[in-house]
């Protein structure tokens, strides 16, 4: 019985298989002649998506889990606007699904920020020259009874090795992700276009954790050179990174604990005005 119905089966099947291969090949080749790869911008929050997702022409929505693609263009080159929403979980995943799905040619990663540095100011925009991730962190070694000294956990890079990064004495280090050098070429071109505040080249410092220990801070601000932090950028960077796509996070202070800097949510929307900008002037380049 099942001898006589092997054979159709397998001929069906490889036939399938053959038809599914060819059109999707088709495919995937028309869709790289007529189309131009995207830029994709990148924000968490609605208020940190929104405004630039308003200013795209011919918009299609799209919704993959939780995340919002909006496609359009800009002066008729393809952006994508994506709200991912917050932390580095949604943003890591927000990313690969949108490289895999869109294969952006390249990613602003945007939004607000904490103050790490007395320098910066509410309304300042700092250009990620380099992202790294707060959280990848290892502790000392203390017994029970033996206390928690976060003054002493030494950095751990995740991407050293394939073994133990728990064991191995070469993730003892600090990883940093570079921001893209085109990238911050645009941005650093239209930078004086910015009235509100300054923008500076710095790093952007990303953990799901809100510090609000001025000592913290400062740890980190001396020991990782900090100059904000955020929930979001360090994930896109580490992804962004593993498919070789160029990225940059673009971040403004809504919010600064060690100059006394109060939360203002209105630097959401200034720093899209700003990430606008940047993204036309690299359009231009390209
Ligand atoms: N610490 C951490 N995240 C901050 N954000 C703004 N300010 C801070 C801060 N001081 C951003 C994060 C996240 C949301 C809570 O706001 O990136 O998306």
């Amino acid at each position: 019985m099942l001898k006589k119905f092997a054979l159709p089966v397998i001929i069906t099947a490889l036939l399938c298989s053959i038809l599914a291969g060819c059109s999707s090949a088709e495919k995937s080749s028309t869709a790289k002649a007529k189309d131009e790869r995207p830029i994709m911008i990148q924000g968490p929050m609605p208020i940190e998506a929104e405004k630039l997702a308003d200013r795209l022409e011919d918009v299609k929505k799209e919704k993959s889990g939780s995340f919002v693609f909006y496609i359009g263009k800009l002066d008729g080159y393809p952006v994508i606007v994506a709200k991912t929403g917050k932390g580095m979980e949604n943003t890591a995943a927000a990313t690969a699904v949108a490289i895999e799905k869109y294969n952006p040619a390249a990613i602003i990663n945007q939004g607000t920020s904490g103050g790490h540095d007395t320098d910066l100011n509410v309304f300042d925009i700092v250009l990620g020259k380099r992202t790294v991730n707060l959280g990848s962190l290892k502790t000392g070694n203390l017994s029970e009874g033996g206390g928690i000294e976060p003054k002493k956990w030494i950095p751990m890079d995740l991407l050293a090795s394939e073994g133990s990064a728990g064991e191995d004495p070469d993730a003892e280090k600090i990883r940093y992700f570079e921001g893209d050098k085109q990238l911050l070429e645009a941005a650093n071109a239209v930078k004086d276009e910015y009235k509100t505040g300054k923008v500076v080249e710095g790093t952007i410092g990303s953990a799901d954790v809100w510090n609000n220990e001025v000592d913290r801070i400062n740890w980190f601000h001396d020991k990782f050179g900090t100059s904000v932090e955020e929930m979001e950028g360090a994930a896109g960077a580490q992804i962004a990174k593993a498919y070789d796509i160029p990225y940059l996070g673009i971040r403004i202070l809504s919010n600064n604990k060690v100059n006394g800097g109060q939360y203002n949510p209105d630097t959401a929307e200034a720093n899209q005005e700003f990430v606008y900008k940047v993204v036309n002037q690299y359009i231009k380049e390209k």
